[in-house]
């Protein structure tokens, strides 16, 4: 008997999740697919859930839109050219899921061609069909904003009222735009210059060189968080983050690991280990929907 897999993913990241995929679920063969959606065909029942996708579930398979008879499920449409069929849009707009229960997905993939598959729904998964941002878009220095957002929303990040980050990589300043607005402190790193809006704020200060030089002596107090948006290798930004652990001690880390290369899958299979001998004790490794080719390491000490 066959099974059908389906995943929803952001186009950049799609040559990722098919090397996830085939890496990690051997058994599975890809099926049919158009941007942002892919199916995949496998002879077993298994549990499916890649981490390049937004969301992964099983493949019920194709229908016309007489052929949808749901009263209950979410409707997600893959691009704007396409438009969700009215009475579907007011199913979608009416249904609720919880967390841990299993959501039936409507996705719109062409004119007239639908695709059904289930997900348990997980309490870091946006509450969204498809998985899409709930974060309103508004103008800010960059799109590092929405990824830190993201994440915070996710994984309800225990973030506090004046509480010290170091943001390695941080101009032109989105990240540190969303964490000013948290009011915390921040101080920036990066050789680059930082948006006029983040350096006029008195909780902003930047170190304007590169975060390889930084030593106990820049740090007068103690950080409580590291949050990184570095556009380096991920084995390049761990090594330095490994490092300031030596001398500094936050409750969290916020990592966006760039995956440019498919090599770099190789630290993803290893780093939530590395994490909890650091004394990470909760590590979770998330795509976000506003994710490109890169993927959130989030830790936190308890
Ligand atoms: C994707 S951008 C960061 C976006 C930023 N977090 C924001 O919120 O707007 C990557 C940044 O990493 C910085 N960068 C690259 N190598 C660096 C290094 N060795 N030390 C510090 N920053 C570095 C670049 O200058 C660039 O500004």
């Amino acid at each position: 008997m066959a099974y059908f897999y389906f995943a929803l993913t952001n186009v950049e990241a799609e040559s990722l999740l098919k090397e996830e995929v085939s890496l990690r679920y051997p058994e599975l063969r890809p099926s049919y697919s158009r941007p942002g959606f892919l199916t995949f065909k496998g002879d077993k029942l298994i549990s499916f859930k890649p981490l390049f996708a937004r969301v992964a579930g099983f493949s019920i398979g194709k229908f016309r839109e007489s052929e949808l008879l749901y009263s209950k499920a979410w409707v997600w449409k893959r691009n704007d050219q396409l438009e969700i069929p009215a009475h579907l849009k007011t199913i979608s707009d009416r249904s609720i899921f919880k967390v841990g229960e299993k959501v039936t997905l409507i996705m719109m993939v062409g004119n007239d061609e639908f695709w059904v598959g289930t997900y348990d729904l997980l309490s870091t998964q946006f509450q969204t069909p498809g998985e899409v941002s709930s974060i309103l878009q508004k103008e800010v220095p960059s799109r590092a904003y929405y990824k830190i957002a993201e994440a915070f929303e996710a994984f309800d990040l225990p973030f506090d009222h004046q509480e010290r980050v170091l943001e390695l990589g941080s101009a032109p300043g989105g990240a540190s735009c969303f964490l000013l607005e948290q009011d915390m402190k921040v101080i920036g790193v990066d050789p680059a210059e930082m948006d006029k809006s983040v350096l006029k704020n008195i909780n902003f200060k930047h170190l304007r060189k590169p975060f390889e030089t930084l030593s106990e002596n820049d740090f007068k107090e103690d950080i409580d968080w590291i949050i990184s948006d570095i556009n380096l290798p991920p084995t390049v930004v761990l090594k330095e983050v490994y490092r300031l652990l030596t001398f500094l001690e936050p409750r969290g880390l916020v990592l966006t690991l760039k995956m440019n290369e498919l090599k770099h899958l190789d630290v993803v299979a290893t780093v939530r280990e590395k994490m909890r001998s650091n004394g990470f004790s909760k590590v979770e490794l998330k795509f976000l929907p506003s994710h490109k080719k890169e993927i959130a390491l989030i830790a936190l000490r308890s």
